[in-house]
């Protein structure tokens, strides 16, 4: 009997630290793939702000997941375009049109647009010491690109907010600093 008492409090740590483990394990978001870059055909890949081009043979990472949602869930921001004819490519997934680039709207990876599940829904943007509130309209997709679709551009990360100029603006980012920086989000 003292020999148990003595060693519960040891097996009791014991038990925590898996269950650690396997609970941060669950958390984690892995890779499930990778495709390989084709070239863009001629005139295909809107490179207008700085948008990536998929390499022909480059092997881009994919994923179906992305990071848990918390409060200050941490994300890179990114400007992207949702007009007509802009680097987004085809209309948006949520509602099939397109968006004027001075409302602030974004896309989110594949595994925060969860299947549509934010759709039409606004999120809370902070950075630099200030705050924006974003309508979902689109997915940033993870799992496919460098395709027509996409406009020949690679996979999304799984950790992105593609955001319209709108949300550069509002959050106060100087022009020369456009085109990716760290943020938080939450769901509105
Ligand atoms: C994106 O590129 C287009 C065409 O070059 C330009 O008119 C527009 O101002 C750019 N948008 C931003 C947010 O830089
Ligand atoms: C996504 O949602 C649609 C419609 O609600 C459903 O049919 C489909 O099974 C869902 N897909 C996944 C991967 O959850
Ligand atoms: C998100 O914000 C927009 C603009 O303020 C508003 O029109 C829309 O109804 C909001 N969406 C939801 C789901 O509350």
């Amino acid at each position: 009997m003292k020999s148990f008492c003595s060693k519960a409090p040891f097996i009791f740590l014991i038990f925590l630290v898996i269950t650690n483990c396997l609970f941060s394990e669950a958390q984690k978001c892995r890779p499930s793939g990778r495709i390989i870059g084709k070239k863009p055909p001629p005139g295909q890949c809107n490179t207008e702000n700085d948008s990536d081009c998929c390499k022909e043979g480059k092997a881009y990472t994919t994923y179906e997941c992305s990071p848990p949602v918390t409060s200050h869930t941490k994300a890179t921001l990114t400007l992207n375009s949702f007009e007509k004819g802009g680097d987004g490519g085809s209309p948006s997934e949520c509602d099939n049109k397109y968006h004027s680039d001075d409302t602030p709207v974004v896309a989110l990876s594949t595994g925060w647009f969860n299947n549509k599940s934010r759709c039409l829904n606004n999120i809370t943007i902070s950075a630099n010491g200030r705050s924006v509130v974003a309508m979902v309209v689109d997915e940033c997709d993870s799992r496919k690109g460098c395709d027509e679709d996409h406009d020949y551009q690679p996979p999304c990360n799984n950790n992105i907010v593609d955001a319209s100029k709108a949300v550069w603006e509002a959050l106060g980012v100087p022009h020369d600093q456009w085109g990716e920086i760290e943020i938080t989000w939450l769901d509105a």
